[in-house]
């Protein structure tokens, strides 16, 4: 059985002490929850969100990692200096960084790869533009970003991967793909999954729906079979929904349990 896990993508949101107040509001909120909270602030908030998140059911996660350890990349943030200050996590390729920062796939797969050596879970974006969803284009781009952005990993490390499939026409819009659709191109991620790295890992490895999530509409998401929590980025912001969405997408998989 897989971990529900929704994270927030706080984005470029939140100073230090911004962040600190929010974990701190947060934490009450979402109490013993069996799904896996994770909230990722700016790399100038981390320190404080992990240590205010520190015995506490919430992990911290980055937005972003270079590739590289050490070395002379001015202006970057590697693997151990994220673990050094508490991460679990990190976000890699996220829409947003592939459109205004120009992040390829083959640059996906290398932080990938360098999350894995440090011992941090990659959460990994893709998903498809509102051009290529019209041009029918959905499955291919997203086929294209996980072969190339995936490729080279373990089955092991396959299996502890989380993937957010964030369609870019439905991030920060309002607007949300159907919950059979994302689970339609989340299964299809699945199976790509399972062809590249056997169905062990297929099974284990979580997939997310990222766009527009918002606590009125997490529950259909979550009851979708291949859909294992939420991405979340304007709605992350503020405790109380993010508290919400959290607690939403517990109820839901606690009922299907029944
Ligand atoms: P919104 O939830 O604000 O649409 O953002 C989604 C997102 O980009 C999360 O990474």
């Amino acid at each position: 059985m897989r971990r529900t896990i929704i994270a927030g993508n706080w984005k470029m949101y939140k100073t230090s002490g911004e962040a600190r107040r929010l974990v701190e509001d947060l934490k009450p909120l979402v109490g013993a929850s069996e799904v896996e909270i994770v909230v990722c602030p700016p790399f100038t908030a981390l320190a404080a969100a992990a240590n205010a998140a520190s015995g506490s059911n919430i992990s911290v996660g980055a937005q972003d990692i270079f590739w590289e350890d050490e070395g002379p990349y001015t202006g970057e943030v590697s693997g151990p200096m994220l673990k050094d200050l508490g991460c679990r996590f990190c976000i890699i390729g996220h829409s947003e960084r592939r459109q205004y920062f120009g992040e390829t796939d083959a640059n996906v797969r290398k932080k990938v790869r360098a999350a894995f050596r440090s011992g941090l879970i990659p959460i990994v974006c893709v998903g498809e533009t509102l051009a290529e969803r019209e041009e029918g284009k959905t499955l291919e781009v997203c086929r294209r970003q996980v072969e190339e952005g995936l490729e080279g990993l373990t089955s092991e490390e396959a299996s502890k991967l989380v993937v957010a499939y964030e369609p870019v026409w439905a991030i920060g819009t309002g607007r949300t793909a159907t919950p059979r659709d994302a689970q339609e191109v989340i299964g299809f991620i699945r199976e790509l999954i399972s062809k590249m790295y056997g169905e062990d890992a297929a099974r284990q490895c979580r997939i997310q729906y990222g766009g527009s999530v918002k606590p009125e509409n997490i529950a259909p998401f979550m009851e979708q079979p291949d859909i294992d929590g939420a991405l979340v980025g304007g709605a992350s912001l503020d405790p109380v929904s993010f508290a919400a969405i959290v607690n939403t997408a517990a109820e839901v998989k606690r009922r299907q349990k029944i």
